[in-house]
């Protein structure tokens, strides 16, 4: 599977609203990071989609190393 592109070296903070539905970008070309807006198209990424559990603040991965996509897990300090 080809890499993804590094969209950032840092996580965004996302107010995430319980019961909706979102679509993460995993091909890291997204101009709307963290958030898929279909540049992916053409290449073997597809966004991860899940609704959240609950609302609350939390730090979505953009360098797109993240081993639980979607949220980052400090894998960007090491790039
Ligand atoms: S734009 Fe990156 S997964 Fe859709």
């Amino acid at each position: 599977m080809a890499n993804p592109k590094i969209a950032g070296t840092s996580p965004i903070r996302v107010e995430l609203e319980a019961g909706k539905k979102y679509a993460y970008c995993t091909c890291g070309e997204s101009d709307n990071q963290p958030f898929c807006n279909g540049a992916h198209k053409g290449t073997e990424f597809v966004p991860k989609v899940f609704i959240a559990e609950e609302t609350k603040t939390v730090g979505m991965c953009t360098c797109k190393q993240t081993a639980n996509p979607g949220f980052c897990d400090g894998s960007h300090k090491a790039l």
